[in-house]
């Protein structure tokens, strides 16, 4: 019975761990589509309305976590500015339906790191919880903390998520899905749902839709 018991167990924790674990993400898009200055042209914020649930894809979703904060050069190189060539000091996390996922750049996955639906509670805006996903910006400070200046910190890491948020916003242009900005969000809850470490501050969110 015991031996029965434990299979039971052990059986239990590989299925919760399976479902915590890394998420592959397809290829991101890295030619053709629309042109550079079409999606200037183009980009604008979706208002509240805009967003109705219908399903960004996977693919969609790569391409536009690549544009954030993805590799374009080997394995030193972004396609956003960092300073000096260092790492990524902003992360970047993805709040869906079925959960909460880290963006790994480094092997361009995603990490499951609760089973959660967040979208309800982060922004004060009622519309935050129709983006299909939300993308939640969020400064790192253990890689900061070389910068030994608050002041520099916060800096660096807003010209860091500004430039993250520029490329989604361009990134979304060209594949024709809403976004937008959202800077009124409820750090508190953020800081909850995705367990951040001391020092490590959200900063804002993109909202994906259709
Ligand atoms: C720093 C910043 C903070 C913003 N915060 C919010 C916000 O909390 N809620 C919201 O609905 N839109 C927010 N926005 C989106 C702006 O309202 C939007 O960009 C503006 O209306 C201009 O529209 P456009 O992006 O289409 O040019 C923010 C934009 C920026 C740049």
């Amino acid at each position: 019975m015991k031996f029965v018991y434990g299979c039971i167990v052990v059986t239990m924790l590989l299925c919760s761990s399976s479902a915590l674990a890394g998420v592959s993400l397809p290829a991101p898009q890295q030619a053709g589509g629309m042109g550079l200055f079409e999606a200037l042209k183009k980009r604008s914020s979706a208002t509240g309305g805009d967003f109705s649930l219908a399903e960004v894809t996977r693919e969609e979703l790569s391409t536009i976590l690549w544009a954030a904060s993805g590799l374009n050069r080997g394995d030193k190189g972004w396609t956003v500015p960092m300073w000096r060539g260092v790492p990524p000091y902003c992360r970047v996390y993805v709040a869906a339906n079925d959960g909460i996922f880290l963006y790994d750049w480094k092997n361009h996955s995603l990490e499951k790191i609760s089973n959660e639906n967040i979208k309800g509670k982060i922004g004060k805006q009622s519309f935050v919880k129709k983006a299909y996903y939300v993308l939640i910006f969020v400064s790192d400070a253990e890689i900061l903390s070389q910068f030994n200046s608050t002041d520099i910190t916060r800096d660096f890491s807003h010209a860091a998520v500004g430039a993250m948020t520029q490329n989604v916003y361009l990134a979304c242009a060209a594949l024709q899905i809403g976004t937008r900005y959202i800077h009124a969000i409820n750090v508190d809850e953020i800081v909850r749902a995705l367990e951040l470490p001391q020092g490590d501050i959200p900063i804002a969110l993109m909202l994906l839709g259709k």
